[in-house]
């Protein structure tokens, strides 16, 4: 089939990748010149496990074209993807659909023949009648049908689970349209996973009930972690016990920072904000959102506590920054607040992350990224474990940074508390 990809972020430029691995031909649209021309160049414009690779054979083999040209894309396409940002707008909990229907207007004036209008960018339940509204006024009502395609891929796992994903959720009433989309996710169906072919309001608001789902059960066991920590219990044995009912499953039952990320975060205030003007009360989502913000200031504060309120002049090394492993994102990192304030109390910040620096602490004076591990730790006063990145894993903080009664602030509980008394390290885990 011929797609076009409208955005070529991390789920338009992953999705895009892999549909052209599976034989289709893909255009990929950003009106970022910068990216398509870095694209065009033969490099990767985020950090993704995998991609690279697939990306270059791919385009190599011309089956995936990187261009600025939406009316050529759309023209030469029959299924358009909408994959632009919908971030949270500024003070408030709305998505900024802006994106979303700066596109669409751009559809209306371009099409001419029968294309799938297919949002997989994740939008607030009936944003697909918007969108159809908008289009609505074209010469031929029967032009375009808008489908709602979420998409559920992660971050560092992105190829995987876009060519493996546990299902696919296509919301459309029409069969015509729903025909072509099963024939295009065939080859990924075939591979044992759910195909649901539901309404496109229904599939629009399933994306956000599985974001706000997770969400809270990460913040469940966080806040069950600060009970396990007064009661001296190990989290990770609650999460154990817990986990082992296949009702509840383990997963998501890792007790660490804040969430943070391009969608937890933003999905869970725009379901919010979604429900307010449906007039409906998610009072569990609310204090989710609200756990999770108030657990920022609650790990800064127990690392506070783990320094004895001593923070000025101290050498805290952060390793990892961003919000999970894996992956370049920033957006929404708890460790952005975090340093921020130690920053604000004049402590000596370094930080490592395999995914390079970060624009976040460009402006922050004391506040500086090393190229290594080694460097970033010597003669450090506080090691903060921020992201379970692999190459934190066997660490000898002993040996890395030399100084004498330096602490370890373990927030993602990679070390064993027990091995790390018996090795007279002063280590702070979450939850134990
Ligand atoms: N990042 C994830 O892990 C993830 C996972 C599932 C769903 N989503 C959802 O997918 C959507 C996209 O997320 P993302 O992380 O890929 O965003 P992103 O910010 O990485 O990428 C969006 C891209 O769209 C481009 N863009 C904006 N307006 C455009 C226009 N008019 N024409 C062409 N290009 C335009 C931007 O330049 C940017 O490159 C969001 O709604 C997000 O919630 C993201």
């Amino acid at each position: 089939m011929k797609l076009c990809m409208i955005g070529t972020g991390y789920v338009g430029l992953v999705s895009g990748v892999c549909f052209s691995d599976m034989g289709n031909t893909v255009y990929c649209v950003d009106n970022n010149t910068d990216k398509i021309d870095l694209l065009n160049s033969g490099k990767v414009p985020i950090y993704e496990p995998g991609l690279d690779e697939i990306l270059k054979k791919n385009h190599r083999a011309k089956r995936l074209i990187f261009t600025n040209d939406l009316k050529k894309a759309v023209s030469k396409s029959d299924i358009i993807f909408i994959c632009v940002g919908t971030p949270t707008i500024k003070n408030t909990n709305s998505a900024d659909l802006r994106y979303v229907f700066n596109v669409t207007k751009e559809l209306k004036k371009i099409i001419t023949k029968y294309k799938i209008i297919v949002t997989k960018s994740t939008v607030p339940v009936t944003t697909g009648d918007k969108i159809e509204k908008i289009l609505s006024n074209l010469k031929n009502k029967n032009l375009v049908d808008v489908v709602s395609n979420p998409e559920f891929l992660r971050e560092g796992e992105a190829i995987r689970d876009f060519i493996y994903p546990d299902r696919v959720i296509i919301g459309t009433n029409s069969k015509k349209a729903n025909k072509i989309m099963n024939a295009l996710y065939m080859p990924i169906v075939k591979k044992k996973s759910r195909y649901f072919s539901t309404s496109r309001r229904c599939a629009e608001l399933i994306k956000y009930a599985s974001n706000a789902f997770l969400a809270t059960k990460i913040t469940y066991i966080n806040e069950l972690a600060n009970l396990c920590e007064k009661t001296g219990v190990d989290i990770k044995d609650i999460a154990f016990g817990m986990g082992s009912d296949e009702r509840i499953g383990g997963r998501f039952l890792r007790a660490g920072p804040a969430y943070g990320g391009s969608c937890f975060p933003k999905d869970t205030r725009a379901l919010i904000d979604t429900a307010n003007q449906f007039k409906t009360d998610l009072s569990i989502v609310k204090s989710v959102v609200k756990s999770n913000d108030n657990r920022k200031t609650l790990l800064t504060k127990k690392l506070e506590t783990i320094m004895n309120n001593r923070l000025k002049n101290k050498v805290i090394t952060f390793l990892g920054v961003t919000f999970k492993p894996n992956t370049d994102d920033m957006r929404e990192a708890s460790s952005v607040p975090m340093i921020k304030y130690l920053n604000k109390k004049k402590s000596i910040i370094r930080y490592y992350d395999p995914s390079g620096k970060k624009g976040e602490f460009k402006k922050l004076k004391n506040v500086k990224f090393f190229k290594d591990i080694p460097t970033a730790c010597l003669n450090s006063d506080l090691v903060v474990l921020h992201t379970e990145w692999n190459d934190f894993k066997i660490l000898n903080f002993k040996k890395l940074i030399k100084k004498k009664n330096f602490k370890i602030f373990d927030m993602r509980n990679i070390y064993s508390p027990i091995k790390m008394k018996n090795l007279k390290i002063n280590y702070f885990g979450i939850g134990r």
